[in-house]
Protein backbone atom coordinates (compact mmCIF):
# COMPACT_ATOMS: atom_id res chain seq x y z
CA UNK A 1 0.00 0.00 0.00
CA UNK A 2 2.90 2.55 1.24
CA UNK A 3 4.44 1.43 -1.86
CA UNK A 4 1.96 2.43 -4.40
CA UNK A 5 1.56 5.75 -2.87
CA UNK A 6 4.92 6.51 -3.19
CA UNK A 7 5.20 5.62 -6.61
CA UNK A 8 1.98 7.33 -7.33
CA UNK A 9 3.52 10.65 -5.97
CA UNK A 10 6.43 10.23 -7.88
CA UNK A 11 4.69 10.02 -10.99
CA UNK A 12 2.76 12.87 -10.48
CA UNK A 13 5.73 14.79 -9.68
CA UNK A 14 7.41 14.20 -12.54
CA UNK A 15 4.42 15.04 -14.81
CA UNK A 16 4.55 18.18 -12.76
CA UNK A 17 8.02 18.60 -13.60
CA UNK A 18 8.08 18.19 -17.26
CA UNK A 19 4.81 20.53 -17.66
CA UNK A 20 5.63 23.38 -16.13
CA UNK A 21 7.49 25.92 -18.11
CA UNK A 22 10.48 28.01 -17.14
CA UNK A 23 8.79 31.73 -16.09
CA UNK A 24 12.67 33.24 -15.51
CA UNK A 25 16.19 33.14 -17.03
CA UNK A 26 19.39 34.92 -16.10
CA UNK A 27 21.45 36.68 -18.38
CA UNK A 28 25.09 37.84 -18.20
CA UNK A 29 26.75 40.53 -19.90
CA UNK A 30 31.03 40.93 -19.89
CA UNK A 31 33.39 43.34 -20.01
CA UNK A 32 34.47 41.84 -23.12
CA UNK A 33 31.24 42.59 -25.17
CA UNK A 34 29.17 39.44 -24.92
CA UNK A 35 26.11 38.16 -23.76
CA UNK A 36 26.10 34.55 -22.10
CA UNK A 37 22.88 33.44 -24.29
CA UNK A 38 22.18 34.04 -28.13
CA UNK A 39 18.91 32.92 -27.32
CA UNK A 40 16.03 33.31 -24.89
CA UNK A 41 12.60 31.14 -24.36
CA UNK A 42 9.60 32.72 -23.40
CA UNK A 43 7.11 30.73 -22.56
CA UNK A 44 3.54 31.96 -22.86
CA UNK A 45 1.65 30.17 -20.34
CA UNK A 46 3.73 32.24 -18.11
CA UNK A 47 1.54 35.35 -17.57
CA UNK A 48 4.61 37.11 -16.57
CA UNK A 49 8.39 36.29 -17.17
CA UNK A 50 11.27 37.20 -15.19
CA UNK A 51 14.57 38.73 -16.97
CA UNK A 52 17.37 39.18 -14.39
CA UNK A 53 20.31 40.66 -16.66
CA UNK A 54 23.72 40.91 -14.83
CA UNK A 55 26.96 42.88 -15.82
CA UNK A 56 29.40 40.45 -14.35
CA UNK A 57 32.15 43.19 -15.47
CA UNK A 58 33.89 45.52 -13.42
CA UNK A 59 33.72 49.17 -15.77
CA UNK A 60 31.30 51.65 -15.38
CA UNK A 61 27.89 51.72 -17.31
CA UNK A 62 29.98 55.11 -19.52
CA UNK A 63 32.74 52.70 -20.50
CA UNK A 64 31.19 49.08 -20.64
CA UNK A 65 27.72 49.33 -19.88
CA UNK A 66 24.71 47.21 -21.27
CA UNK A 67 21.20 46.77 -21.05
CA UNK A 68 19.22 43.74 -22.71
CA UNK A 69 16.20 45.56 -25.00
CA UNK A 70 13.67 42.95 -26.33
CA UNK A 71 11.81 44.20 -29.79
CA UNK A 72 10.73 42.63 -32.97
CA UNK A 73 13.58 41.79 -35.20
CA UNK A 74 11.96 45.23 -38.08
CA UNK A 75 11.99 47.17 -35.20
CA UNK A 76 15.57 46.44 -34.17
CA UNK A 77 17.45 49.07 -35.69
CA UNK A 78 15.70 51.98 -35.77
CA UNK A 79 15.28 51.40 -31.76
CA UNK A 80 19.00 51.04 -31.72
CA UNK A 81 19.93 54.47 -33.65
CA UNK A 82 17.17 56.42 -31.55
CA UNK A 83 18.24 54.61 -28.59
CA UNK A 84 21.70 55.22 -29.23
CA UNK A 85 20.54 59.50 -29.90
CA UNK A 86 19.01 59.13 -26.77
CA UNK A 87 22.21 59.11 -24.72
CA UNK A 88 23.51 57.48 -21.78
CA UNK A 89 21.40 59.52 -19.31
CA UNK A 90 18.18 57.53 -20.81
CA UNK A 91 19.90 54.14 -20.91
CA UNK A 92 20.48 54.29 -24.53
CA UNK A 93 16.26 53.79 -25.18
CA UNK A 94 14.65 56.83 -26.80
CA UNK A 95 11.91 57.50 -23.94
CA UNK A 96 8.29 56.31 -24.45
CA UNK A 97 9.54 53.95 -27.54
CA UNK A 98 6.46 51.46 -27.92
CA UNK A 99 8.44 49.63 -30.04
CA UNK A 100 10.49 48.52 -27.19
CA UNK A 101 9.01 45.46 -25.80
CA UNK A 102 10.60 45.21 -22.61
CA UNK A 103 14.22 46.55 -21.54
CA UNK A 104 16.65 47.07 -18.69
CA UNK A 105 18.11 50.09 -17.93
CA UNK A 106 22.05 50.41 -18.40
CA UNK A 107 23.85 48.89 -16.02
CA UNK A 108 27.35 49.05 -15.47
CA UNK A 109 30.02 46.63 -14.01
CA UNK A 110 28.59 44.45 -10.48
CA UNK A 111 25.07 45.85 -11.33
CA UNK A 112 21.96 43.23 -11.69
CA UNK A 113 18.49 43.90 -12.78
CA UNK A 114 15.22 41.69 -13.13
CA UNK A 115 11.99 42.96 -14.76
CA UNK A 116 8.97 41.03 -15.29
CA UNK A 117 7.67 40.78 -19.29
CA UNK A 118 4.01 40.90 -19.74
CA UNK A 119 4.05 37.64 -22.10
CA UNK A 120 0.61 39.62 -23.47
CA UNK A 121 2.52 41.32 -25.38
CA UNK A 122 4.09 38.79 -27.19
CA UNK A 123 2.96 36.78 -29.97
CA UNK A 124 3.74 32.33 -30.35
CA UNK A 125 6.16 32.43 -33.51
CA UNK A 126 6.92 36.03 -33.49
CA UNK A 127 10.38 37.31 -34.91
CA UNK A 128 11.71 38.66 -31.66
CA UNK A 129 15.30 39.44 -30.84
CA UNK A 130 17.05 41.03 -28.13
CA UNK A 131 19.82 43.68 -28.25
CA UNK A 132 22.14 45.72 -26.11
CA UNK A 133 21.71 49.70 -27.17
CA UNK A 134 24.98 50.59 -25.84
CA UNK A 135 26.58 52.20 -28.75
CA UNK A 136 28.73 49.63 -31.15
CA UNK A 137 27.71 47.04 -28.94
CA UNK A 138 24.83 45.26 -31.14
CA UNK A 139 26.63 43.47 -33.67
CA UNK A 140 27.78 40.85 -31.06
CA UNK A 141 25.60 41.67 -28.45
CA UNK A 142 22.22 40.38 -29.68
CA UNK A 143 20.02 37.18 -29.90
CA UNK A 144 17.29 35.08 -30.62
CA UNK A 145 13.57 35.33 -28.50
CA UNK A 146 11.40 32.53 -29.28
CA UNK A 147 7.84 32.58 -27.96
CA UNK A 148 6.43 29.30 -27.35
CA UNK A 149 2.92 28.24 -26.13
CO1 LIG B 1 26.51 46.12 -24.16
Amino acid sequence: MMKKILVASALTMLGATAMAANCSVSVDSTDSMQFNTQEITISKSCSEFSLTLHNVGGMPKEVMGHNLVITKEEDMSDVESEGISAGVENNYIAPGDSRVIAATRLLGGGESQTIMIPTSKLEVGGDYRFLCTFPGHSSIMNGVVNVTN
